[in-house]
């Protein structure tokens, strides 16, 4: 069975003051929850990985960066390697989100020199694949979504793909007013197990995780997690503070009870 995720990239927001505030208040709120069988991330920006990572030290959140160079080290102004996530605290690094493709020119090419470096750094991936608005329309989705995650994975042997957790987040449901539909949801899921069905194998398939990410709130959460092939949410907006991660992190894991109860 895979285990459900509850993850929050927080963007451009949370200072090392807020970061410290927001991982006292989360751990409070998720105190009386059984999260034994989630996994939990926050992805702070980089200047509040290291006290964010310290705050949350002990508890059942894990830390992430939003981004990561494919080298060690060098002459790569402005930019982080693994090492450093890592010695921040960091277990996890997002790859490839939108914001990163549509403002900063990354591409999947890049995002896959990533994704090998993160894997031998033993960094656990999450890696963003979504349709623009215009692809959707052209009914492109799915043959984009193939091969972004193709491209991603192209550097990993099969038995690895399952350390890498996939984050769909359809582009146009970022940062808007309604999450995509539970039934569209459902058919791009179904779309990528497929896909990593045929070139990983069934039992592979099985068992990588595809999250979902764009305009999740709390009140959706429940809705979202109840579709066959979604194994957790990956939240913005509604996971800024922690008072709204913390009702995230509680649906999550409600819906892992269940899932084991199903079993
Ligand atoms: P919103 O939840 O604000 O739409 O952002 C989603 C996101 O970008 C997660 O990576």
């Amino acid at each position: 069975m895979r285990r459900l995720v509850a993850g929050t990239g927080w963007k451009m927001n949370n200072g090392i003051a807020d970061s410290i505030r927001y991982a006292e208040e989360l751990k409070a709120r998720i105190a009386s929850l059984d999260t034994s069988a989630i996994d939990i991330y926050v992805l702070p920006p980089f200047t509040s990985l290291a006290a964010a990572a310290q705050a949350l030290a002990g508890s059942p959140v894990a830390v992430g960066g939003q981004n990561m160079h494919w080298e060690d080290a060098g002459s790569w102004t402005g930019e982080i390697s693994a090492p450093m996530l890592l010695e921040a605290g960091c277990r996890y690094v997002e790859l490839a989100h939108s914001e990163r493709l549509r403002h900063f020119g990354e591409t999947y090419e890049l995002v896959r020199r990533k994704v090998d470096k993160a894997m031998s750094a033993g960094l656990t991936p999450i890696v963003c694949l979504g349709e623009s608005a215009r692809e959707k329309a052209e009914g492109r989705a799915g043959q984009v979504l193939a091969e972004q995650v193709l491209t991603s994975l192209g550097g990993q042997p099969d038995e690895r793909v399952p350390e890498i957790i996939l984050a769909y987040e359809p582009r146009w449901a970022i940062g808007a007013a309604e999450a995509a539909s539970p039934a569209y949801i459902g058919e791009r899921h179904r779309a990528l197990r497929a896909v990593l069905r045929q070139r990983c194998g069934a039992g592979i398939a099985e068992r990588t995780r595809i999250i979902y990410g764009g305009s999740v709130t709390p009140e959706n959460a429940r809705a979202i997690l109840d579709i066959e092939d979604v194994d957790g949410l990956f939240v913005g907006r509604a996971a800024w503070r922690a008072e709204g991660f913390a009702r995230i992190v509680e649906r999550v894991a409600d819906a892992a009870k269940m899932k084991t109860e199903d079993k």
